[in-house]
């Protein structure tokens, strides 16, 4: 039989975990034989969205990009999973229906703990208004409203934020069985 594919979309502030959680879910998906592909915002940015800025409308074209390619996958029983911030509802909205099997994964994070963290040193430029329409300072994120899963990277360890994505890919029929379970 062949495998279901599905997506894990991923949403979230620059900084908020997404990356780490995609890493981490990719390997528990390949633990438990399913095919992975990860398509990261950042990575994205340097090769299929090469060039695209931070105004709306290239935000858009860099979501529907990785949404389109998400979606091939998905179809061919791939797990794909994307980690871009993706801050506009409508434009995950347009995602989700082209892909049909969905996961909405919202990471949390306060821009407070967020400039705490500022690993990547851009919060406190942004702050310093060095950089114009960053995600949470001065351009908008707007929260999923129904995403199947929320996790708090300021409140949750990695692996009670993992353990809350798994729980609920299985509620929802899509993760293989853990093999120490069917041995
Ligand atoms: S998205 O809005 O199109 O989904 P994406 O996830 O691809 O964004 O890229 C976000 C990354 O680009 C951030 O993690 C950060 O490293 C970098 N970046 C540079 N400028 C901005 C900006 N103005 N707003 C948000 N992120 C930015």
């Amino acid at each position: 039989m062949a495998e279901q594919g599905f997506t894990v979309w991923f949403t979230g502030l620059s900084g908020a975990g997404k990356t780490t959680l995609t890493h981490r879910l990719e390997a528990i998906l390949k633990e438990r034989g399913h095919k992975v592909e990860v398509l990261d915002g950042d990575v994205v940015r340097t090769n299929l969205s090469k060039g695209l800025g931070f105004s709306k409308e290239d935000r858009d074209i860099n979501i529907l990009r990785i949404a389109f390619v998400a979606h091939l996958l998905s179809r061919n029983g791939v797990a794909a999973i994307t980690a871009a911030i993706s801050p506009y509802r409508d434009i995950r909205d347009q995602a989700r229906q082209q892909i049909g099997q969905f996961v909405e994964v919202y990471v949390r994070c306060s821009i407070e703990e967020l400039t705490r963290r500022d690993v990547k040193g851009l919060y406190a430029k942004a702050l310093r208004g060095e950089i114009a329409n960053f995600t949470g300072v001065s351009d908008p994120y707007e929260e999923p409203l129904n995403p199947e899963v929320t996790v708090d990277s300021e409140l949750e360890s990695v692996d009670e934020s993992l353990n809350k994505i798994v729980a609920r890919l299985e509620e929802l029929g899509y993760l293989n069985p853990a093999l120490s379970s069917v041995r």
